[in-house]
Parts: structure tokens; C-alpha cells; sequence
């Protein structure tokens, strides 16, 4: 009976583009995913983005952009990665997805029906200049234990004490500086304290589901227990699950202004993934979750633990929903040793770097899955390992057979052999299945390369180049077949690792796709295999040594006179998007509490003026202006500031580090140009 496997890897922020840890995660899940999908097992392989959240919020309007184009572009990003790393997703949504909105909501109504939903008045630091609540993250100050500035809301990363944000000395709002103020609101919570949870997740977190190690630290969160600072948790905690206006987010039902809070809705997002996907298929999304017998697994890394073992679980149970059945912790991946790398060598890997290098995707997912194992250890990527293991593993010891054996095939035909000595073929594959499906990945390419060793140190006591010259040609033949015969049951063991390669290796045999099945069949007597052709490079080190190269835009040189690096290429369709356009400046004024800001009322020759806010009050008097033509961006989403509406922005140069070199000029157009007139 085949297996139905619902596979995820946690979902990513869409804030920003996919980092080494990212693709290790992907990497690790996809070989297991292969692996079933060689089994004969059914399996959807979902991802998502992440949309949600204040710092995607905060980040778009920086960018000039809505939060859902702002998630667009980075989606729009994904593809290149995913295929470069042969990443074998089914799908890929996002969790501003109509699917994830829907199902986010139903959930919360089936645990408010469930009385699991709880609203709290709760004391909050407030920002009135952005008129927002802000997050942890957003708030500094001085740390109150050492007196260093500018720490963070929730610890000192001079002195290491943790406090809440109400502790910092002259605490301020990191978005706007203002100093925030303490206000009240309602926030809604999920009572992971109510009994019945507490009851389900201890015994749900305890019986298999988790590594061990995972389970073990689990077990602590229900304890009363003392913190590092002396202050007592008290076992499980309600959860916050609501955030106030302005947010981007689910808004929640019948509650105007509130929305989820992001984690509340990102692993609802596998769901809502799963269903777009079958939903495109034809296939009914409530039926598939109701078979009998489906395993729903999460990969994910050991820092979203919490969010995997007590809310997920918990919010799927009490909203009469099925739970996961595996959750499969990994721990971080460090680059050569985590050291912290000079500007001129980079600072790290670089995924797509790695493409456009040429390097091949597979060197990477073989040398991951050399160190991978079911534990939720950190890994470390070292270059000289790297290089070491790609060239004699992969090279010199495998694909090396196929090359070296293959000219001693009588017109390419295989004929009868044995297997002389060591593990054998079947056994092999039993192991190697054995530990995929168990996460042991390093223990599976051990045992492959032992093999391989086996199978070298065999054929060269052999010597088929003597056997030859001594006129024993058959007799090399039949050394040389069994060395095929053994490279194609290799073959099928690292083809969830390496795809690529398997499906050359499957060409070059004329073979039907391997499977850990038929791999144990040995080819007939008298198969005709290909021509063999090289199947894979090595590493250089010249390679190694551009992927850690910093990049050039980086180099002190290429600064221009005006203290900044040229911005990335951008095409004649994007500059299109932003229309410059003459202006009048008909009236200007200083802005009352502000030192840096002007007042201008500008002509675009639209019938009415506009007013804009620009930063420009330290090199011009107000009566200066009035009466000169300038240029604006015309087509810019008019912004809220402390002082009112600001409808544009005046074009005006400055060096990049203002204390270097002072000095602001407003550009203005030779005389001719007028209100309205498009620049481009
Ligand atoms: O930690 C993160 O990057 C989160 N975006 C992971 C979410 S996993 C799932 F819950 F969506
Ligand atoms: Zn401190």
C-alpha cells in the first residue's frame, strides 16, 4: 500500500530573498520527498510566502509600494532559486492567498465556538506620530541595567539583560524617533492554558512526533520554571494572536481594525497551499485531509519550535482539524565555520551566486546530505570539505566506475556476472532506503561510498586493462559488467540527492527510471548501454574563491563623487513607472516644529496645487524659492506626516554622507519648462 505524505518546509517571510538556510531546508525536505516519490508514495510538496506581518508592512511603505505589490515582486523572485536547486515543490501560494484568508478565518470561528478565544485589555507603547502600536522590535532605548544607548525593547546586546520595553530609559519609536506613550486596546487570545489544551499537547508532544531532543526541551514549557533573570514562567501561557490597525494582515471576524497575528495565520498557509494545489487539480481538498492513513510533515528549523509543537497542533485540534504527524527539526547552517567574513571575502553564500558560477546545484545537495542527519544539529559548509568531498566522493569515486568500466563492455553489451564479495547490491538498497526514510542522510551516503570503495578496489585487483593485453578478454568483460551492474544500484541510491545525475546515469544505461525496487534487478545479459560521457565536473578552487569573493558594488572604488554606489541596472519600463513633472514653486514656508522641513504649494499645471514636505530647510530661505521652477515625482502615493499631507517629492541632490560634504540643491530646469511638462 502506498503512503499519502502532505509535505511542508516552513514558510519564508517575503520580506526579503531566499538565504543558504533557506535552500539547505528545501534541499533536505526534497531529497526525502524524492525518496517517497521512488517508493511509489503519493506526495503534494507545498510551500508558501509568508506575507503577512508589520516589518512586511513597514518595509513596503519604505519601498514606496502596497504591501501586496511589495510580496509580489519578492515572489516573483522564487522560481530562479527553486529550479536552480531542482527543488521539487507541487506548489507555491502565499498567505495573502484567498485560500489562506478563508481557512485562517474558519479556524478561529471553530476555537471561538469551542470557547478557546479570550479578549484581554492589555497596556501597549504606542507611536502617535506613525499612529501605530509598535512591535518589540521597533522600540529602543537606553539599556537600564549598563546605560548603553540604543538597545532594543526586549534585551541589551552590550550587557545581555532582558527586559520589556517599558524598562528602556528614553525609550523611542525606531520608525519615526518619536518617544512612544502607553495606551490600552483590546487583543484577543488563544487560551493555551485552558486544561484541555495542556492535556492534548503534552501527550501529543511526547509520543513520537518530535526527535527526542525536541520532545526534551518541549517538555520544559509546561513546567513553572525559573529564567535566567530570576523571574518565574508558569507553564503554558495565553497566546496573543491579535494585532491593532495598521496592520498587514487577516482582518478578524467581526472584530473591525483587528488582525491576525502573522504567526496566527503562516502555518494555516500550508493548508491554504495544499488546497489551492488540489483545487487546481480538480481534487477536493476536505476529502483528501479525511483519508485514512494521510501523514501531514513539517520541516522546519529549531528556531520556530514553539510556533510547531504547541500553537500549530493545538489550533488544528480544537478547531476539529487533523494534526501533524511529524515534525522534523533541523538545526542552522554555518559557512565556514560561522567565521565572520572580512569585506573583501564576503559574507557568506550566496545561493544565487553559486548559480551563475556555473557550480552545479548538485555538488551542493550530495555534499548537505553527506552531513545531514535526523538530528537537529547545525551543519557547517566549508569550502576546502566542500571541495574535497564533491571531487573524491562524487568524482573520483563513482561516476569514476562507470567511465572506467565502460570501455571493456564487448560493443557496449553487458554480459553474466556475479557479485564477488562484499554487501551486497539488495542489502545496499534496503540500507540506504532504510535511512532515507529515516532522515539519516550522511549515514546513507556512507554507505554508498563505502560501496563505491568496494566496487574500485575490486575492479583494480581485477585489472580488466591487463586481463586484456593477457588476452582475457571475457573475463574482463565480466569484471567489468558487475562494476556496472553495481554502479546502477549506486546509481538509484543517490538519485533522491541527485536527480540529474540519475537521469544521465539512465540514459547512458538505456535503463528504465530507478527506483529502489527495480535497482535490486540486475540488468539481462546482453543489455547494450550507451556511449558513456562525462557525467560530472569537479570542483575548482578558483570557483570557491569568486563564491566568496565579495561583491564589486561593495569596493570602496566604485563609489562615485557623491559618496554612493551606483544603484542596480533597472530597464526603460521601470523608469517609465515614475512620472517626473515641472513644477512652480507659487508659495513656500518654514514648517512650525520642524527644523529640517519646508512647506512648498507647487503648480503641475493641474488646476489646483499641491503640497509637499521637503527636507530642504537648511540651504534654502522660504522667499528664495518662491517663484522658481523645479522637478517633482508627480505620480508618488501621497504620505502621511507629522505636519499634514505631503502629495510628491521636489528632486533635489545631496552627497550621501551629508557631514562630509554639506550642501542640498534643488534641481531646477533651464528657463522655457513649464507646470505640467513631463521629464523623461
Ligand atoms: O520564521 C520564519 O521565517 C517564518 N516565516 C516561518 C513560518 S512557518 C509557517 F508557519 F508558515
Ligand atoms: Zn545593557
Amino acid at each position: 500500500m502506498s503512503r499519502q505524505l502532505f509535505v511542508t518546509t516552513a514558510l519564508p517571510y517575503a520580506n526579503g530573498k531566499f538565504h543558504i538556510g533557506h535552500i539547505m531546508e528545501y534541499i533536505q525536505a526534497d531529497i526525502w520527498v524524492r525518496f517517497q516519490r521512488m517508493q511509489g508514495n503519493q506526495v503534494n510538496f507545498v510551500g508558501a510566502d509568508d506575507a503577512h506581518g508589520a516589518p512586511i508592512m513597514i518595509a513596503a511603505e519604505k519601498a514606496g509600494v502596497t504591501p501586496q505589490q511589495f510580496v509580489a515582486n519578492i515572489a516573483a523572485g522564487r522560481k530562479e532559486y527553486l529550479d536552480g536547486f531542482q527543488i521539487s515543490f507541487d506548489n507555491w501560494s502565499s498567505t495573502d492567498s484567498p485560500e489562506n484568508h478563508e481557512l485562517a478565518r474558519q479556524i478561529y470561528r471553530d476555537l471561538k465556538a469551542n470557547d478557546l478565544i479570550d479578549v484581554k485589555t492589555i497596556e501597549q507603547f504606542f507611536d502617535p506620530e506613525k499612529n501605530m502600536f509598535l512591535p518589540d522590535r521597533y522600540i529602543k532605548g537606553t539599556c537600564p541595567k549598563c546605560g548603553t544607548q540604543d538597545q532594543y525593547g526586549d534585551n541589551c546586546e552590550n550587557c545581555g539583560a532582558v527586559y520589556a520595553p517599558t524598562d528602556l530609559i528614553k525609550p523611542y519609536s525606531a520608525l519615526s524617533g518619536a518617544t512612544p506613550v502607553l495606551k490600552s486596546s483590546e487583543h484577543f487570545f488563544f487560551k493555551l492554558s485552558d486544561q484541555r489544551c495542556v492535556d492534548f499537547l503534552q501527550s501529543w508532544t511526547q509520543d513520537g512526533k518530535l526527535q527526542p531532543e525536541v520532545a526534551n526541551k518541549v517538555k520544559e514549557w509546561f513546567s513553572v520554571r525559573t529564567n535566567p533573570d530570576g523571574s518565574k514562567s508558569e507553564g503554558l501561557g495565553d497566546w496573543d494572536i491579535s494585532r491593532d490597525a495598521p496592520y498587514f494582515g487577516i482582518e478578524i471576524p467581526d472584530a473591525p481594525g483587528k488582525y491576525f497575528y502573522v504567526w496566527l495565520d503562516a502555518p494555516v498557509g500550508y493548508l491554504a497551499s495544499l488546497k489551492n494545489l488540489l483545487e487546481k487539480r480538480g481534487e477536493n481538498f476536505e476529502a483528501y485531509m479525511a483519508q485514512d492513513g494521510l501523514e501531514q510533515h513539517h520541516f522546519i528549523g529549531k528556531d520556530i519550535v514553539t510556533f510547531h509543537t504547541l500553537f500549530w497542533p493545538a489550533m488544528l485540534k480544537f478547531s476539529g482539524r487533523k494534526t501533524p504527524d511529524k515534525i522534523h527539526v533541523h538545526g542552522f547552517l554555518t559557512v565556514n565555520n560561522g567565521e565572520k567574513m572580512s569585506k573583501s571575502r564576503g559574507t557568506g553564500l550566496d545561493p544565487l551566486k553559486y548559480l551563475s558560477l556555473g557550480m552545479n546545484p548538485e555538488w551542493l545537495r550530495y555534499y548537505l546530505a553527506a552531513k545531514l542527519n535526523a538530528k537537529n544539529e547545525d551543519i557547517d559548509f566549508n569550502a576546502d570539505d566542500f571541495m574535497l568531498r564533491v571531487n573524491s566522493d562524487l568524482v573520483g569515486k563513482f561516476v569514476n566506475i562507470a567511465s572506467r568500466a565502460a570501455k571493456f563492455l564487448p560493443d557496449g553489451k553487458l554480459v553474466a556476472s556475479g557479485e564477488a564479495s562484499g554487501t551486497k547490491s539488495a542489502d545496499l538498497l534496503r540500507l540506504v532506503a532504510d535511512h532515507f526514510d529515516q532522515r539519516e542522510y550522511a549515514k546513507a551516503m556512507r554507505e554508498v561510498m563505502t560501496f563505491a570503495d568496494n566496487v574500485n578496489s575490486l575492479f583494480d585487483a581485477a585489472a580488466p586493462w591487463k586481463l586484456v593485453k593477457e588476452g582475457h578478454v571475457e573475463l574482463a568483460a565480466e569484471k567489468s559488467s558487475e562494476a556496472i551492474q553495481r554502479f546502477r544500484v549506486m546509481a538509484a541510491c543517490l538519485k533522491p540527492v541527485m536527480p540529474g545525475v540519475a537521469t544521465a546515469i539512465e540514459q547512458f544505461l538505456q535503463c528504465d527510471a530507478l527506483n529502489f525496487t527495480n535497482a535490486a534487478i540486475p540488468l539481462t545479459v546482453g543489455h547494450q548501454v550507451g556511449v558513456y560521457q562525462h557525467l560530472m565536473q569537479r570542483v575548482t578552487p578558483e570557483q570557491l574563491d569568486a563564491l566568496f569573493e565579495a561583491p564589486a558594488a561593495s569596493e570602496p572604488e566604485k563609489l562615485t563623487p557623491g559618496g554612493e554606489a551606483l544603484a542596480p541596472l533597472i530597464s526603460i519600463d521601470d523608469f517609465a513607472k515614475i512620472d517626473l513633472r515641472i513644477a512652480k514653486i507659487v508659495n513656500c514656508e518654514a514648517v512650525e516644529g520642524s527644523v529640517k522641513l519646508l512647506r512648498l504649494t507647487l503648480d503641475v499645471g493641474e488646476g489646483q496645487t499641491r503640497n509637499v514636505f521637503s527636507g530642504i530647510a537648511s540651504a534654502y530661505k522660504p522667499e528664495d524659492l518662491i517663484g522658481k521652477h523645479t522637478v517633482m515625482v508627480a505620480n508618488l502615493a501621497p504620505r502621511k506626516m507629522k505636519f499634514g499631507i505631503s502629495e510628491g517629492m521636489v528632486l533635489a541632490a545631496s552627497h550621501s554622507d551629508e557631514k562630509l560634504q554639506p550642501g542640498i540643491y534643488v534641481l531646477e530646469p533651464l528657463p522655457g519648462a513649464i507646470p505640467g511638462m513631463r521629464v523623461k
